[in-house]
């Protein structure tokens, strides 16, 4: 994208980081946050003066009362820095304001903490002073990223025609999965709106309604579990197009996540590659593999289908080979056997490989035969490590899935970014405590036409035409083809539990709406906070929300969560 040039306007006539030796000689005026100064004498003082540009030292002759985070106008002229005071680190290092005359526009109370990279403050603290946190290079270059990354999303989405049209946010819940945050009606006490999870069922209605190619940076609602990549509220890419396929759905947004990575760190990733969920499964024992490292899972269930060794009298059995794991201390392989328990597994064979012996408490177990396929199959040379699991097969999967990331991923941000599509999710991924099958990407998701059968009988076997776009072992966003038939989806209902009566009520404008002409139609939402999060090199993605909550959900700035006043719970019709 083109620089954008910067004009001084009011009462600066530069900005800090802007000045050069090519300006000394030039009287300027520049404004911003004292960041730091230096006495020399009673008489003298060097002043950095900090705008989001940079910081520029000032001279300053004579008495004055300037302290950390003062708001100041530095008027002055442009000079050469003395010889051996220059500073090659600093972009305007070569030259200083001297001559200063100084304006102070504002006094201010020492920082809370200060406003530097390399000092780390409490969070409740950055949170509760975030004005003061938000000053920091760190701050001010992912937000300002982060921005970019949303106007080269705009840019693009724009120009493959998707129109920008905005959905309510108080309405009637969407369910994404997640608990509703709910707004209490006063003009209909006892009623509630429901704050949006997504867009989701008004896209689909714009589809209904003829736009065709739909897009928002859309804040969504969701009352979950926070954690690094979750927050209460957050932007998607939400998109939305009719008559398409997965294909084309999945090419508008890969030239949008391109352009958005060469706004934010200058390269366009390489082509995003397609794997299918089933592979994905099975080679990494994740949805959202982490592309960046080998130690895939090995498949070994059929060495050991006459085993007389009891823990591996399996459906499943699989390993990972650890590349010079052979090393680990009993107590960390007791760190990861606790590991995987935790995650479900009974248990947790290791084995340590030497020249000609395999060690492991389970070895005596094991025949000469499954020894040898074993070393065959997993290419495992001396010094490695195998560890592995029997179980049901979505255990060995899921278990070893964690294990690879804990041992091998490396931070989220390093190593480049590997987006990567995965496709052709199943619909429903488990059951729920109830016994009823669970949507694996949302209830408006069109099964696969040849399974339509299976609903019924065999829900956990529909294949769904869903898609994910993946980068470095996170979930970037989530799509799929959606049904566009009132029959197919009182069906999918149905398979959920939900009966008619109650789809009726709870989505009987949506059925409606299918009734009066709906387009095929599939789409598309990612998660702006993940992505510019991962191109920033965060790994949590409260660094780049202006204003974000704590991991309790707290915002220590406005104190809110808080009560309200009993005069306006009275006027909303509740008590508490
Ligand atoms: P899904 O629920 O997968 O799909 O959400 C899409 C993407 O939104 C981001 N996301 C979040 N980011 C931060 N905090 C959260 N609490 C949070 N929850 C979700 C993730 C996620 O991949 N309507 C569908 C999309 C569609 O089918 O078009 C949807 O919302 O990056």
């Amino acid at each position: 994208m083109a620089e954008i040039e910067l004009v001084p306007m009011g009462l600066r006539t530069r900005y800090c980081g802007a000045l050069r030796a090519s300006d000394i000689g030039q009287e300027v005026s520049v404004c911003g946050w004292v960041a730091s100064r230096r006495e020399h004498g009673e008489h003298l003082a060097f002043i950095d003066v900090r705008d989001h540009t940079g910081v520029v030292q000032c001279v300053v002759d004579g008495a004055h009362d300037l302290r950390s985070e003062f708001v100041v106008r530095m008027t002055g002229t442009v000079r050469q820095r003395p010889e051996g005071t220059v500073n090659p680190n600093l972009p305007t290092g070569e030259v200083e304001i001297g001559d200063v005359e100084v304006e102070v526009l504002n006094p201010a109370e020492p920082p809370p903490f200060p406003v530097s990279d390399r000092v780390e403050a409490d969070e409740s603290i950055r949170l509760r002073h975030r004005y003061v946190d938000l000053r920091r290079d760190r701050m001010q270059r992912n937000l300002r990223l982060r921005g970019r990354v949303t106007s080269a999303i705009r840019q693009s989405m724009e120009s493959h025609g998707f129109v920008d049209i905005g959905t309510p946010m108080l309405t009637a819940a969407t369910p994404e999965g997640a608990r509703d945050f709910v707004v209490p009606a006063r003009l209909k006490p006892g009623s509630f709106y429901v704050l949006p999870q997504s867009p989701q069922l008004f896209k689909q209605l714009l589809m209904v309604a003829g736009f065709d190619r739909y897009y928002q940076l859309a804040t969504c609602m969701r009352d979950e579990d926070l954690r690094a990549d979750r927050q209460f509220e957050f932007v998607q890419l939400d998109a939305e197009m009719s008559f398409a396929t997965p294909a084309d759905v999945q090419s508008v947004i890969s030239d949008s996540v391109a352009r958005a990575t060469e706004a934010a760190v200058g390269e366009t990733p390489p082509e995003i590659g397609r794997i299918l969920w089933v592979d994905a499964m099975e080679r990494f024992g994740s949805d959202k593999p982490d592309m960046r490292f080998g130690m895939e899972l090995i498949e070994l269930t059929d060495v050991f289908e006459q085993t007389g060794f009891n823990a591996f009298k399996a459906p499943s059995i699989k390993a990972i080979r650890v590349e010079g794991g052979g090393d680990f201390t009993r107590s960390r392989l007791d760190e990861l056997t606790d590991k995987a328990k935790q995650w479900g597994a009974a248990g947790l064979v290791w084995i340590r490989v030497k020249d000609d012996t395999l060690e492991s408490p389970s070895a005596m177990f094991l025949s000469a035969e499954e020894i040898e396929s074993v070393r065959t199959r997993t290419q495992a040379q001396a010094g490695d490590l195998l560890l592995m699991v029997a179980g049901e097969l979505r255990v060995s999967r899921h278990v070893l899935g964690l294990l690879r990331m804990h041992l091998g991923a490396p931070p989220v941000s390093e190593g480049g970014f590997h987006f990567t599509w995965v496709d052709e999710f199943p619909l429903f991924d488990g059951f729920d405590d109830e016994g009823r099958p669970q949507a694996a990407h949302h209830l408006f998701t069109m099964p696969h036409p040849d399974d339509l059968e299976l609903l019924e009988t065999d829900p956990l076997a529909v294949r769904a035409q869903a898609y994910d776009l993946v980068v470095n072992g996170w979930e970037l966003g989530s799509g799929s083809v959606r049904v566009h038939r009132a029959d197919i989806q009182q069906k999918v209902f149905s398979a959920c539990g939900i009966e008619p009566e109650e789809a009726e009520s709870r989505f009987g404008f949506l059925m409606d709406a299918f009734r009066y002409g709906a387009p095929p139609h599939a789409g598309f939402a990612f998660g702006i906070e993940r992505l510019v999060a991962i191109l920033a090199g965060e790994d949590n993605i409260r660094e780049v929300v202006a204003f974000p909550k704590t991991q309790s959900g707290f915002d220590p700035l406005t104190g809110a969560p808080t009560p309200i006043d009993p005069r306006a719970l009275k006027e909303l019709g509740l008590k508490l």
